[in-house]
């Protein structure tokens, strides 16, 4: 377990309006500062290649909640992944297409450790869920277990933005 001192400091908190460029920058400096003790404190926890929606534990071995038995020749995305832990359990499950995104570089460095150690590797790609780097209608099953809709100033545009990269009928889970 980590201190708290080996996060960043926030400096001084403010409530006030910030456009989606401006969030998104805040929050990959704060996440890239972070990011060390975030999966030092964490990764136990998530497991390299496990899936666990939430601090409660719900993982989706337990919980089926993208009903894999459907879905798992799909195409999928996670949305605000961390170190990519979810998407690894879903390769180690059969999923051949899944691409994990993240605002923060140093969040995705430690995916490629993680890769390199274990040999599941998933693609990744650093992007701000408010701007997915994606065509319409491309993915059949969009994710995000308590990445990025937290934490940009307006969840229903970064909803919107999931929705768009989703086709139609598709499946979009979050928590
Ligand atoms: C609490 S962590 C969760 C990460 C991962 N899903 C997990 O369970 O460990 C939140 C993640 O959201 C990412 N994030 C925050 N804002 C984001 C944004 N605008 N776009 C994409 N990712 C973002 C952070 O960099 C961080 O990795």
């Amino acid at each position: 377990m980590r201190d708290e001192a080996d996060y960043p400091d926030p400096g001084r908190v403010e409530r006030r309006a910030a456009d989606p460029v401006e969030s998104a920058r805040a929050g990959r400096l704060w996440w890239d500062a972070a990011a060390d003790a975030y999966q030092a404190d964490h990764g136990a926890f998530l497991g390299d290649a496990d899936f666990v929606w939430c601090p409660e534990g719900l993982t989706e071995a337990g919980a089926d909640l993208l009903d894999l038995a459907r879905t798992r020749d799909g195409r999928f995305l996670e949305v605000g992944c961390g170190a990519a832990q979810c998407a690894r359990w879903l390769r180690s499950q059969g999923v051949r297409e899944v691409v994990a995104v993240d605002v923060a570089l140093r969040q995705l460095q430690h995916a490629r450790r993680i890769d390199g150690e274990g040999g599941i590797t998933v693609p990744t790609a650093q992007a701000d869920a408010q701007r997915l780097p994606f065509a319409d209608n491309c993915f059949d099953v969009v994710f995000s277990a308590f990445g990025a809709f937290p934490f940009v100033p307006a969840a229903v545009d970064a909803l919107a933005e999931a929705g768009r990269v989703l086709r139609p009928g598709g499946r979009w889970c979050s928590r």
